[in-house]
């Protein structure tokens, strides 16, 4: 039933259908959506939104928006809205391909940010004014305040900071996320700021609902519609390798006393390769592990149910259907060990550095000295953005990075002698794992992480080329310290995307 959803009486009165609602939100506007790795967004009113524009651009009208968010969403929010070319700028992390494609032909700004730092410069007003919010929510009680459904990000923020508020109430939400969620309203901005009180991955210091002012809402929307939940591919040999090397590590640092038994809390990258190594801690040795994280995928899921994971703080669920059908037919378990809190939280860099996470993230190329590009193919086309990554590198425990060592069917190799963009430092960056093996680059100079990368990371069949290209810039470079043939070092990258099959090129100096 509709009312069970919206117990507020000055809520139900203001139901319109999606494209009343859309025709609140003017040419120009900025607007926060929510939504985190296709969780939580708006289903009804962005596509509403980009029929509208669509009919304004056919009239030969302008009508382009701002749209932030928490995270990625999905094909109904930025595939609709990017397809209608009705975005003027795109913050803080997409994954979508339509949107991604306008990006790298310039026809979108995209402002690409570490989500931790995404409501505070809202607040400090970096952005300008937010106009609208567009917020999907589980159901409203009588007083006003909203049940988040299975995404958190940043929507405090918005409808905090928004002049007009339009909520979608989505009944596929399952009602029992009451009570799951952790919204902490503490943040206050400096000079006024105070220690946020979280000392276990499981506290809670918050309250369930969001805070909502009735009179700033224009419009609400009901839907029925399920979250993207793209399946994850099975874990194939290579993602199986790099789970592998990645729990060998683990099991080395707890032997050497730097780890306990059941680990720091972990937090898990968004993809594939993440997701197959929480599928390779099933099979480990750890037990009661706890994850301070952004998302949970299905591999943690996993965790939870067999009783590897006691614990996991998220800020959103980013679930395959059928682990999505799962939780919802447990939800009752779940509910008892997993928190979803505002994305400020769950990628707190103090938060992270005080827990002492562990951090394993995905990423484009590494180079030899372990500096990480996550989000440029070729140093100048976005792939996603940094998402979280950054958050949890620079204030882990142990922050390891994830990649098969070559892309496209072995034409490129991951592992380079520069990277051709930088999103993690050598400063942030300790481990390197792909199928090949694992550098562990903790206390070691630049020289010898190249040498620790190249061994250790490298697919064989580029080995050599990088090899020849060290050795001449230990030979050749101007400085010594991070020795590189900088006139070279994309030359090399050239050479290194070839076919895998073909005899390994010598690189020789321009
Ligand atoms: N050159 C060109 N393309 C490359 C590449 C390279 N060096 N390395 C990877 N790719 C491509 C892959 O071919 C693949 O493309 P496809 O989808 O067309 O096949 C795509 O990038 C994804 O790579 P994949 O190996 O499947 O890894 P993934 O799913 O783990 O994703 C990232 C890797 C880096 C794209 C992903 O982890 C990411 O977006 N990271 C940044 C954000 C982040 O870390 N968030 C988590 C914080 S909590």
């Amino acid at each position: 039933m509709t009312e069970s959803r919206i117990r507020s009486a000055a809520l139900r009165s203001k139901i319109v259908s999606a494209a009343e609602a859309a025709a609140m939100i003017p040419d120009g506007a900025h607007v926060g959506m929510s939504g985190f790795t296709g969780a939580g967004y708006p289903k009804a009113v962005p596509i509403a939104l980009a029929e509208r524009i669509a009919a304004r651009h056919a009239a030969g009208e302008h009508f382009k928006i701002g749209v932030w968010t928490g995270a990625s969403t999905a094909p109904e929010l930025d595939g609709a809205l990017a397809k209608a070319d009705g975005i003027e700028l795109r913050m803080p992390y997409q994954s979508d391909p339509n949107c991604r494609r306008r990006i790298n032909e310039g026809q979108l700004d995209y402002i690409d940010i570490h989500l931790s730092h995404v409501a505070q410069y809202v607040w400090f007003g970096y952005f300008g004014k937010l106009d609208v919010a567009v917020v999907e929510v589980a159901g409203a009680l009588e007083d006003g305040r909203l049940i988040p459904s299975s995404s958190v990000g940043n929507n405090k923020t918005w409808l905090d900071r928004a002049d007009k508020i339009i909520l979608e109430v989505n009944r596929w939400q399952n009602p029992a996320l009451e009570g799951m969620h952790d919204i902490y309203y503490g943040t206050d901005l400096p000079p006024h700021r105070r220690p946020i009180p979280l000392l276990t991955t499981h506290d809670r210091i918050g309250q369930p609902y969001f805070f909502c002012d009735p009179a700033k809402v224009v419009a609400v929307v009901e839907t029925d519609s399920p979250d993207r939940n793209s399946a994850f591919s099975p874990p194939d040999a290579t993602s199986r390798a790099i789970a592998g090397n990645i729990l060998e590590f683990l099991e080395h640092e707890v032997k050497k006393g730097r780890l306990p038994q059941g680990l720091l809390p972990l937090q898990s990258g968004v993809g594939n390769v993440a997701n197959a190594v929480m599928d390779g801690l099933q099979h480990g040795p750890f037990e009661n592990l706890t994850a301070f994280t952004e998302v949970l995928q299905d591999g943690m899921l996993n965790l939870i149910k067999s009783g590897k994971m006691d614990f996991a703080s998220a800020t959103a669920l980013s679930l395959s259907p059928e682990a999505a059908e799962e939780f919802n037919r447990d939800v009752a378990l779940y509910r008892k060990k997993v928190v979803l809190r505002p994305q400020e939280i769950s990628n707190h860099p103090e938060l992270i550095r005080r827990l002492g996470v562990i951090a394993m993230n995905g990423l484009i190329e590494a180079d030899i000295y372990g500096n990480v590009n996550s989000t440029h193919v070729r140093g100048t086309s976005i792939m996603n953005g940094i998402g979280g990554s950054g958050d949890f590198a620079r204030n882990a425990y142990l922050s390891i990075f994830m990649t098969p060592s070559t892309a496209k069917n072995g034409k490129i190799s991951c592992i380079v002698p520069m990277v051709t963009h930088v999103d993690h430092t050598e400063h942030d960056v300790q481990v390197i794992v792909t199928e090949q093996g694992l550098a562990d680059l903790r206390g070691l100079s630049p020289k010898r992480r190249a040498e620790a990368v190249i061994a250790n990371c490298a697919h064989p069949s580029y080995r050599p080329a990088l090899d020849d290209y060290f050795e001449r810039a230990l030979r050749e470079s101007p400085g010594r310290h991070t020795p590189h043939i900088l006139s070279e070092a994309f030359d090399v990258l050239t050479a290194l995307e070839q076919d895998a099959e073909a005899e390994p090129r010598r690189v020789t100096a321009a």
